[in-house]
């Protein structure tokens, strides 16, 4: 039954259970070079062939259902995005060996995390308040819209903002689905449940923890990378790296080295995010700049200045921090001095200095990992393009390497505080 004919039959629709993969993904899970050649577009038909036969159920439920949720979270999920968390799976696999027989489960895992990474951004943008995305209207703003001439005011942005609730879990349960039917021997196909189970949370952890520090004006630097490392760092690259290694079977040393390595990118990826927010070009961040100062967001960036501002004796830059963070009305001319106070203090720097570092690490992480010439080369250009360094140096012989892949809470020492009340170019070491 197609989409259109399920008005007329409201309660049939295709039996439950698994449909069989069209040919041409048949074809991608055989030969992994064809996959190799455009990850993102072998992601993109799974993705395509999944969402089309999830509408069209949701569809045949009912009408409105699969037009307002469905639908609209196929669209955000097909439209937009870089891929990078479904491509980090495919490289760390193809880096740890796997092919032809891992190819199709490597493929499925990467769209289950698009859909996971539509679910994060679509109830991001509801619990921040970001009207705009990827340059178009969020998922709650545009419901909002589409029904602002029969729900006006107050009553529709409750119905976007539900309705984005709702879409983020369905986002969630049908990314489930995936990974459950995922086919791996039983040690990897338990490996990759753990990994996705331990993932999920680690990032309802770190949303709740930026928007605690959000509420409470936390500065401190150290809850700002442990939230920077659980509500991003983990989901986006070092758990897809981990899971692409689980799919090869990958022994303890590699999987190790490329957790590191995709550790110091993580948290180097969300640092970029927040110096975009502020010193980025809308045009390309597709968000005006400035939101996360309107919003008191508890950035690492932010935690610098102000640790910086204090250690300075800078009254002047204190009191207009204190004024501005969290100010959801902040005039233009309010926030260019909070960005002039991040320049001044030194925190852009510092943050900048700290990404580069971070990269470097990265690189000399993956360098020990002796991976397979199949996935060495794209897994480091894809790890360096997502760090989003301007420089990426190896760190010296001997150089304490504070993101050495320790666990979150042995990284996050008093000395991660210390270093940033110190000069700038030695916090930034
Ligand atoms: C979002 O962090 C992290 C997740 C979606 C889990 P941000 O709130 O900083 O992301 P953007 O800037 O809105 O994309
Ligand atoms: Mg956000
Ligand atoms: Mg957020
Ligand atoms: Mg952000």
């Amino acid at each position: 039954m197609r989409p259109s004919e399920a008005k007329d039959h409201p309660v049939a629709g295709r039996p439950p259970g698994p449909c069989p993969a069209p040919a041409h993904l048949a074809r991608d899970g055989r030969d992994p070079r064809v996959v190799d050649a455009d990850v993102p577009a072998a992601v993109g038909r799974v993705l395509q062939w999944v969402l089309a036969e999830r509408t069209e159920r949701a569809t045949a439920m009912d009408p409105d259902f699969g037009r307002d949720l469905a639908e609209r979270l196929a669209r955000f999920t097909l439209d937009g995005g870089k891929r990078i968390r479904s491509q980090f799976t495919w490289w760390a696999m193809r880096a740890c060996g796997g092919g032809a027989a891992e190819a199709d489960a490597a493929l499925h895992v990467g769209a289950a995390l698009e859909l996971i990474q539509s679910c994060a951004l679509v109830h991001d943008d509801v619990m921040d308040g970001s009207r705009l995305r990827r340059g178009r209207l969020s998922l709650h703003a545009d419901v909002t819209a589409q029904y602002a001439d029969t729900v006006p005011g107050g009553a529709g942005s409750r119905l976007g903002e539900a309705a984005a609730i709702l879409a983020g879990d369905l986002a969630l349960a049908w990314a489930d689905d995936l990974v459950a039917d995922v086919e791996a021997p039983r040690p990897r196909a338990r490996a990759v449940r753990d990994l996705w189970s331990l993932m999920r949370t680690e990032m309802v952890a770190g949303q709740y923890l930026d928007l605690q520090g959000q509420a409470l004006s936390s500065r401190s630097l150290t809850r700002a990378i442990r939230a920077a490392c659980l509500k991003s760092a983990l989901y986006s690259v070092e758990r897809p790296l981990a899971l692409g290694a689980a799919l090869a079977g990958a022994d303890a040393a590699r999987s190790q080295a490329l957790c590191s390595a995709g550790r110091c990118v993580g948290i180097a990826f969300q640092l970029r995010d927040d110096l975009s927010d502020v010193f980025g070009d809308p045009r390309h961040t597709g968000k005006p700049i400035g939101g996360d100062i309107r919003a008191g967001k508890p950035t690492y960036l932010v935690a610098v200045a102000q640790a910086r501002a204090e250690a300075a004796g800078d009254r002047r830059g204190l009191a207009v921090l204190r004024r501005s963070l969290g100010r959801a009305d902040l005039p233009e001319s309010r926030l260019a001095e909070v960005l002039d106070v991040l320049v001044a203090t030194g925190a852009r720097d510092i943050v900048e200095a700290k990404i580069d570092r971070l990269a470097g690490h990265a690189m000399r992480h993956l360098e020990s990992a002796q991976l397979e010439p199949e996935g060495h080369l794209p897994l480091r250009d894809l790890l360096l393009a997502t760090a989003g360094s301007c420089a990426c140096p190896p760190p010296p012989p001997g150089h304490p390497n504070a993101e050495d892949g320790l666990p979150v809470s042995l990284l996050l020492t008093a000395a991660v505080e210390a270093a940033a009340r110190r000069a700038p170019e030695e916090a930034a070491r």
